[in-house]
């Protein structure tokens, strides 16, 4: 049988309801392998599937259990359920139908447009900002969050407010810019049942893992976080390359 991810991340038999929407998906990824390509799993490229489907090139699959580039450090939860311990996290470019064997937890997220950054924080944002996978870049964190029922009821504009004006959450982020490298998932229109709203990862090198901490305080100390009601920090390390 199929399995699901439950509110809990973990893997359960699907709900009826969303069973068909699971076989859709399946359907259209097809028995696509899993093929992690460096460190980050960054393939640019669509991969075609039987059938004619091409498989969504921006899609990404965390998957806590014993194997994969980062050794996990600690997993700990901010606020809200936490995830089950596991030793390593792998990190793929593509979609993952069933749990690995040995694997605790498997998290899906897509890349995405930007929905508040303006054109002049997009601006210094693509101008100070560094990828993911730098040689030096050994410590990472994968922080999931899931924000509440009234953010998601607010409007677009509301919720800029909050985000940006209130809780100066670029203004902050630009300070540590390109010491931390980053990535934002979306989950939430992936289906019924994702247990988070967001997968965030980050990349630094050791030696700013002390600024890491200063920005993550930073921003749970925002009104935006008010907004978050799970959070769990997942702490990474790798051997430089
Ligand atoms: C390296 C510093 C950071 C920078 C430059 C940064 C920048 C951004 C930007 C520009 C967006 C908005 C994208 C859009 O317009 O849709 C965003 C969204 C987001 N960031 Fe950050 N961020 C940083 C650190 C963090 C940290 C440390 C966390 C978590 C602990 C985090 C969690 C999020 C979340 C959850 C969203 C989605 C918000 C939503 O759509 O409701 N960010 N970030």
């Amino acid at each position: 049988m199929s399995t699901h991810p439950n509110a809990s991340g973990l893997d359960q038999p699907p709900p009826a309801r969303t069973m068909s929407r699971r076989r859709l998906l399946a359907a259209m990824v097809g028995s696509a392998v899993a093929v992690g390509a460096g460190v980050w799993a960054s393939r640019k490229w669509a991969k075609p599937i039987p059938g004619g489907a091409v498989m969504n090139p921006r899609l990404f699959t965390f998957v806590g259990g014993e194997t994969g580039t980062w050794s996990v450090l600690q997993i700990k939860a901010v606020v809200g359920e936490t995830l089950p311990d596991v030793k390593r996290l792998d990190i793929l470019n593509t979609t993952v139908p069933a749990l690995p064997d040995a694997a605790k937890w498997r998290l899906h997220g897509v890349t995405s447009n930007e929905r508040y950054a303006t054109r002049a924080e997009k601006d210094l944002l693509v101008a100070k900002q560094a990828a993911l996978g730098r040689p030096g870049a050994t410590h990472a964190a994968l922080i999931p969050i899931r924000k509440n029922a009234k953010w998601w009821g607010l409007t677009q504009d509301e919720r800029r407010g909050i985000f940006e004006d209130r809780s100066h959450h670029v203004k902050t982020g630009l300070k540590y810019l390109p010491a931390i490298a980053r990535r934002l998932h979306h989950c939430r229109d992936l289906g019924e049942n994702e247990p988070f709203d967001f997968l965030t990862l980050f990349d630094y090198a050791e030696a700013d893992s002390a600024a890491f901490e200063d920005m993550v305080a930073e921003l749970r100390a925002s009104e935006e976080w008010k907004f978050v009601d799970r959070e769990v920090d997942i702490r990474l390390v790798r051997e430089g390359v």
